[in-house]
């Protein structure tokens, strides 16, 4: 980390994370100049459901809840970024604090509820940069109070269409009571078959990716590749923030509830992202995030079969540069090893993390 980098970190480490959180958005949106020089190397691209990813890794839903700075993030070095969760009425979220730094550990619990400004402001802000190039996903959520949650999906799909390069359904929150209990099968089902006759209906089609939590056993994982498979969604995001709490060094916020990001996420997130590889075949897409943090953890996934990666945590600790160092670190790798893409290295490792149980 520059000493410029360590600098800013340590100053937004002086205010709570939220409020960071809020002052980074806003240097963002000023167009200070944070982050490094940005690498472009072909070896990186990726092309995927019909969209060239200029290099595998973006920035995870959670950051830019409100698309506020897409175009910024890209700006960082990511190859895409992804918006939201967006949800069609404005909401609140649950009571302040709600995220929680576990510095020891580098990772984050946050328990905010799906906090934003509803569609209508999202819609306003995509619709202001469409056609600009750069890859923007949007990922659609659900209301806490809504009476029809499975509508709320289906109006996320046709108020996003025609400014997403993708979708992501979002049903792994733990922080929304009972959102989760729509990865189970039947649900998950009705929930996919409308989201897909919304998309077919709309104005553009972009491809729907399914995010995933990663506290599910085997056979959820299995319905679950059943029903993508099936109602033809084009991929899936492992994973979403953790409930479980593998052994942690930080103590205090460690005991708060909500969802663990971050190192501690890695092992298990990347198991799954493994095991759902395996389910879906060769030719599904799959986007791996939890616990990337450096070139070697973002090629790690892609070894256990990940097509693209995300992170958002480990920005928090290691600041703005840091996408643009793993860009530039996955260039060396390819220069290194003499690869004449990034894709030659998927599923090298498949194997290894597919059959690690999922304790
Ligand atoms: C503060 C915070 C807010 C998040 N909000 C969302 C969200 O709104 N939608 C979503 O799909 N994921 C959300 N996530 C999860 C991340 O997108 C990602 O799946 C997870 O943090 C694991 O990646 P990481 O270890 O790199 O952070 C959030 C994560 C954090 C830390």
């Amino acid at each position: 980390m520059s000493v410029l980098d360590r600098l800013g970190q340590k100053l937004l480490f002086t205010f709570d994370p939220e409020t960071a959180h809020g002052m980074s958005i806003a240097a963002l949106r000023c167009g200070l100049p944070v982050g490094a020089r940005t690498v472009r190397d072909v070896r990186l691209n990726v092309s995927l459901c019909g969209i060239d990813f200029p290099n595998p890794l973006g920035m995870a839903a959670g950051y830019d809840k409100n698309a506020e700075v897409p175009d910024a993030l890209l700006g960082l070095g990511f190859g895409f970024a992804e918006v939201g969760t967006v949800t069609p009425l404005p909401q609140a979220g649950n009571p302040k604090p709600r995220i929680f730094r576990l510095t020891a550990d580098e990772a984050v619990i946050n328990r905010l509820g799906f906090n934003n400004e509803g569609h209508a402001a999202a819609e306003k802000r995509l619709a202001a940069r469409k056609g600009r190039p750069g890859i923007v996903g949007v990922n659609i959520g659900a209301n806490k109070d809504s009476s029809d949650r499975v509508s709320d999906y289906e109006r996320g799909v046709t108020r996003f269409a025609a400014y997403a390069s993708y979708l992501t359904v979002n049903i792994s929150s733990p922080n929304t009571p009972g959102l989760r209990n729509m990865q189970a099968r039947e649900q998950l089902g009705e929930l996919l078959s409308r989201v897909m006759a919304a998309r077919a209906a709309a104005t553009a089609q972009p491809p729907v990716f399914l995010k995933i939590a990663p506290d599910l056993v085997e056979a959820e994982l299995e319905d679950i590749a059943a029903e993508v498979v099936e109602k033809r969604i084009e991929g899936v995001i492992v994973s979403n923030t953790t409930i479980s709490r593998p052994a942690l060094r930080s103590t205090g916020t460690a005991g708060e509830t909500g969802g663990l990001s971050g190192k501690p996420l890695f092992e298990r997130s990347t198991i799954v992202l493994a095991k759902m590889r395996k389910l879906l075949g060769p030719d599904m897409a799959v986007i791996g995030v939890g616990g990337v943090d450096s070139a070697e953890t973002a090629l790690e996934k892609i070894r256990a079969g990940a097509d693209l990666v995300q992170l958002y945590t480990s920005m928090i600790y290691a600041g703005p540069a840091l996408p643009g160092r793993i860009v530039a670190g996955m260039a060396r790798f390819c220069e290194t090893e003499r690869l004449k893409s990034i894709r030659a290295l998927r599923d090298s490792r498949l194997d290894q993390w597919a059959s690690k149980p999922l304790s």
